[in-house]
């Protein structure tokens, strides 16, 4: 069980490359189940979370590596065991991404329903109600999700769009079996997530004939089959935002290579209302603060609107605002683990349902704090670089699903923080 021993305040200042999507990758890991032979992935990193994922394509039959040059290969010639086991699915529920593709591959599937989650309520009905338009017989045993279309999958117009806008991950199981399906089939309220986009074109990559790419309706003309792919995965933009927060956080100066910030826009517009400078360059851009952090509402939404998974990272750096922020979560509406944590650090937030009011203060101040969460976690790094002496963030694993070895990108910035195991 590591933990973070991190010193501030410190100014962070130097370059940093921005890693490939994990929220990209998962998907398209799942995606490999449809090309039946050996795909190779670029650009995805080495996190927790993908060697689970891996674990679990290696347990519905697959042989999954790594090349010495890091990249990631999938062979999916032999898949003998389409059942996605509860040991695996508890550990990460984007395991329910392989559900589309094994249905749509072997025209029967039994995924682990996933449970409760830190981040609050998430079910899958719109997943399962997509698929059953495709044509797929669904029932719930033992906790297991039992998919079967022994007569295969058939094209249908489906309306995807649920109380919180569109859904990423049921987005992409149902694209994931509708491009093998027999005929037409047009998504309604897809989510346009870049995340998204780059399975999709992943998709076509390896044969697939997908349109309205990046748009609210995806049209999918089914084909006989897929062919195994050689795919690079995009940067991860929830990544490059932690990073340009931090540079924020430290009223330092950092360089972001490998960023793309057109999948950034509403984080961008949000930075430099607070008063944060990002020039673009080559490829990426140039983050950093001289003067105070003002305020700003945010309010999250589906893309292209703010992201959820930056909300708690901009709640610490509000945190020191001049004056009161209002942030309110309309995607994960309990996504506030994070509030009491930063409030032991000397911040004054005041959470009110699904909206908290942030008052700036002057200084944060270092205490021992507990992740709960992979964005909450990094929220917590980030007060703590700014936070004045020592803060000892605790349950790091959190971090480590979503940032490969965060301190060894941040200590070279000017970050002082040690990972200690207890
Ligand atoms: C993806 O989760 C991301 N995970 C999440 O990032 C991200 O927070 C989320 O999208 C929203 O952007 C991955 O890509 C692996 P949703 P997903 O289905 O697909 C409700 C991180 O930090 N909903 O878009 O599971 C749901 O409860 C993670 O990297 C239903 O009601 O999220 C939520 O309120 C955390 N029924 C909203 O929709 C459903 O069937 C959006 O969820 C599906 C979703």
């Amino acid at each position: 069980m590591d933990v973070f021993r991190i010193e501030g305040p410190v100014r962070l200042s130097g370059a940093v490359g921005i890693n490939g999507s994990k929220n990209a990758s998962l998907p398209i890991m799942a995606a490999a189940i449809l090309g039946g032979g050996k795909s190779v992935l670029r650009a995805v990193p080495e996190l927790s979370d993908i060697s689970v994922f891996s674990e679990l394509l290696g347990q519905l039959g697959c042989k999954v590596g790594r090349d010495d040059n890091g990249d990631l290969w999938i062979d999916s010639t032999v898949i003998d065991n389409p059942v996605g086991e509860y040991e695996i699915v508890r550990r990460m529920r984007a395991s329910i991404c392989v559900l589309g593709p094994l249905l749509a591959r072997c025209g029967r599937a039994e995924v682990s329903m996933p449970g409760g989650c830190a981040i609050g309520d998430r079910p899958v009905d719109i997943h399962l109600r997509g698929l059953r338009q495709l044509g797929a017989q669904i029932h719930l045993k033992n906790g297991y999700i039992v998919a079967e279309a022994p007569q295969g999958l058939t094209g249908k117009d489906i309306f995807l769009g649920g109380p919180f806008g569109s859904t990423v991950l049921g987005t992409a199981n149902v694209l994931m079996a509708a491009v093998t399906a027999k005929g037409q089939t047009v998504i309604e309220s897809a989510a346009c997530e870049p995340e998204i986009a780059d399975l999709a074109n992943c998709l076509n990559k390896m044969g697939a004939k997908i349109s309205g790419i990046g748009s609210p309706r995806l049209t999918i003309q089914g084909v006989k089959r897929l062919e195994p792919v050689e795919y690079g995965v995009i940067p991860d933009r929830i990544e490059a935002g932690t990073f340009m927060v931090a540079a924020a956080i430290t009223a330092g100066e950092v360089r972001l290579a490998h960023c793309r910030l057109d999948d950034m826009v509403a984080v961008v517009d949000k930075l430099r209302n607070v008063g944060v400078a990002v020039e673009r360059s080559d490829d990426g851009c140039v983050v950093s603060r001289r003067g105070a952090i003002k305020t700003a509402d945010i309010t999250t939404q589906s893309y292209p609107g703010f992201p959820t998974d930056l909300q708690a990272q901009f709640m610490a750096l509000l945190s020191l605002g001049e004056g009161n922020s209002v942030i309110i979560e309309k995607i994960f509406p309990d996504r506030f683990m994070h509030v009491a944590e930063l409030n032991r650090m000397a911040a004054n937030l005041r959470k009110e349902g699904p909206t908290v009011i942030v008052a700036g203060v002057k200084k944060l101040m270092g205490a021992a704090v507990m992740a709960s969460d992979l964005r909450a976690s990094a929220a917590l790094v980030l007060a703590g670089l700014a936070a004045e002496g020592t803060t000892t963030v605790q349950r790091v694993y959190h971090i480590d699903r979503g940032y490969e070895r965060i301190e060894e990108r941040l200590n070279p910035l000017g970050a002082k923080i040690i990972r200690e195991s207890i």
